[in-house]
C-alpha cells in the first residue's frame, strides 16, 4: 500500500511557532517527561538522535518556592539542550503561578507545562497530579493563575480521566483553553489504567478534533508504526515518546525516517521488541549519555550544596546511570550477568568495562548465528 503522504508542516506549525523551533516540514517528535530519567543529559542525547521538544523531570512547585537544592537541581539544563519545557506538579493556583513565573525568570524554559497525570500516591495524595483530574474546575484555576504569571507557552498534560467510566478530557480541554493555555498533551489512558492497555485512539482523535489548540499525542508508541498510526488515526499536531526512549535515543530518527518513506512503517511486533543495534553505535551513545550524566553531577556540586556530597561523582554517576545502562543493554548477551554483578559498577571506567564486555559477548553471540545459518 502506498503510503499517502502527509504533510507535517500545516499540523505542527502552530507547535513551531510556540516553542520557536525550526521548521523543516518534518513531523515534531517529542520526549516525555520522565521522573528520574529525563534529566538533561538523557535529554541531549534524545535531542542528539532527533527529539524536537523535551521535557524536565516533574518539578514540585513548594519545592522551588522553599528553594530546595534537590528541587531546582531538577531544571539545570546544558546550553546546547534542544528547547526544554519545564514541567511542574502541585495544586494550589498561587504557589503554581508563583512558581511558574521564577521557572519563566530563570530564562532556560522553552515553555512550562502543568502535570496532572502521575498517579503515583505520594503525589496524589495532596491534590496534585492525576488528582487534579477530578477536578476540572480547579485545572481552570490553576491554569488561569498560571497564565497571569508567565508569557512564555504554558501547557498541560494529562490523561482520558480517572477510569473508563469516567472520562474527563472534554471538560480538562475547556478548562485548558478557557484559562488560556496554549497547548494540551494527551497520554491517552486512564488513569486506572496505569501505564498498561492500550492508548485510545479515537478519544484521542475526538480531542484533536475539538480542541482550538495544538495536541499532543502520547501513549504507547514503541515503533515507527505506532507514531505513524497516532497521526493518521487521530491528525494530532506532534507525537510524545516516554518509556521506548530509555535506553533508546534512535527511536526519534527511526519515527522521523519512518514518517519520511514512500510506503507506511512496518507493524509494530511486539514479540520481536526493539530492533538490534549496531553495536558500536550503541557504546558510543551510551559513553556519550554517560559522559553527559558525569558532567551534569559535577555542575550541579558546583552551584549546590548537595546532599550526595558525600559519595564520589563516581560512586553517584554509578547509581544514577544504572537504569539507563539496562535499558541501553536490554538483550544483549551479559547483560544479565551485569545486573547480578551491580556492585562492580562504581567508577566511570568499571561502567564502560562492563558495557565492553557485554558488548563483546553479544557480539561473539551475534557472528556464531551467522556462520551456524
Ligand atoms: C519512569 C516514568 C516516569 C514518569 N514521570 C512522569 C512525569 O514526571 N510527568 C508526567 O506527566 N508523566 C510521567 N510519566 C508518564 C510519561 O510521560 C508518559 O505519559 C507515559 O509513560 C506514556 O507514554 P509511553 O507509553 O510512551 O511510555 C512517567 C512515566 C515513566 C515510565
Amino acid at each position: 500500500m502506498m503510503q499517502q503522504r502527509t504533510d507535517y508542516r500545516n499540523m505542527t506549525k502552530s507547535i513551531h511557532q510556540l516553542y520557536k523551533l525550526q521548521d523543516n516540514g518534518e513531523p515534531l517528535v517529542c520526549l516525555a517527561p520522565m521522573a528520574g530519567f529525563t534529566n538533561a543529559a538523557m535529554r541531549c542525547i534524545a535531542g542528539e538522535h532527533g527529539a524536537a521538544l523535551t521535557f524536565t523531570e516533574m518539578t514540585s512547585d513548594m519545592g522551588l518556592l522553599h528553594e530546595r537544592e534537590k528541587t531546582w537541581q531538577l531544571l539545570e539544563r546544558f546550553d546546547d539542550e534542544p528547547p526544554v519545557v519545564g514541567h511542574l506538579y502541585g495544586s494550589n493556583p498561587q504557589t503554581l503561578a508563583e512558581a511558574a513565573r521564577k521557572v519563566e525568570e530563570n530564562g532556560k524554559f522553552a515553555g512550562i507545562d502543568l502535570n496532572t497525570g502521575c498517579p503515583v500516591k505520594k503525589i496524589t495524595q495532596n491534590g496534585a497530579g492525576s488528582a487534579l483530574i477530578k477536578s476540572p474546575q480547579l485545572i481552570y484555576k490553576i491554569l488561569s493563575a498560571m497564565r497571569k504569571e508567565i508569557s512564555i507557552p504554558l501547557s498541560i498534560k494529562t490523561r482520558l480521566g480517572e477510569h473508563p467510566g469516567k472520562t474527563a478530557i472534554f471538560d480538562i480541554l475547556k478548562a485548558a483553553e478557557d484559562a488560556g493555555a496554549d497547548l494540551i498533551i494527551l497520554h491517552a489512558r486512564f488513569t486506572s489504567q496505569g501505564h498498561g492497555g492500550d492508548p485510545d485512539l479515537d478519544l484521542l482523535a475526538e480531542l484533536k478534533s475539538r480542541a482550538s489548540i495544538p495536541v499532543i499525542g502520547n501513549g504507547g508508541i514503541r515503533s515507527p508504526w505506532d507514531a505513524w498510526r497516532m497521526f493518521k488515526e487521530t491528525g494530532v499536531d506532534a507525537i510524545m515518546v516516554a518509556r521506548s526512549a530509555i535506553g533508546n535515543p534512535w527511536i526519534f530518527e527511526d519515527i522521523r525516517a519512518g514518517l519520511a518513506a514512500s510506503e507506511p512503517p512496518e507493524e509494530y511486533n511486539p514479540t520481536r521488541g526493539r530492533p538490534k543495534r549496531d553495536l558500536n553505535k550503541v557504546r558510543q551513545a551510551l559513553i556519550k549519555h554517560l559522559n553527559y550524566e558525569q558532567s551534569l553531577i559535577e555542575h550541579n556540586r558546583s552551584i549546590y550544596e548537595c546532599p550526595d556530597r558525600v559519595q564520589s561523582v563516581a560512586s553517584t554517576l554509578a547509581t544514577t546511570f544504572r537504569c539507563h545502562l539496562f535499558r541501553y543493554l536490554h538483550g544483549l548477551k551479559g547483560s544479565s550477568y551485569l545486573r547480578s554483578h551491580l556492585y562492580l559498577l562504581n567508577s566511570m571506567d568499571s561502567i564502560i568495562a562492563a558495557v565492553d564486555n557485554c558488548l563483546e559477548r553479544e557480539e561473539a553471540y551475534r557472528r556464531r548465528v551467522v556462520n551456524d545459518e
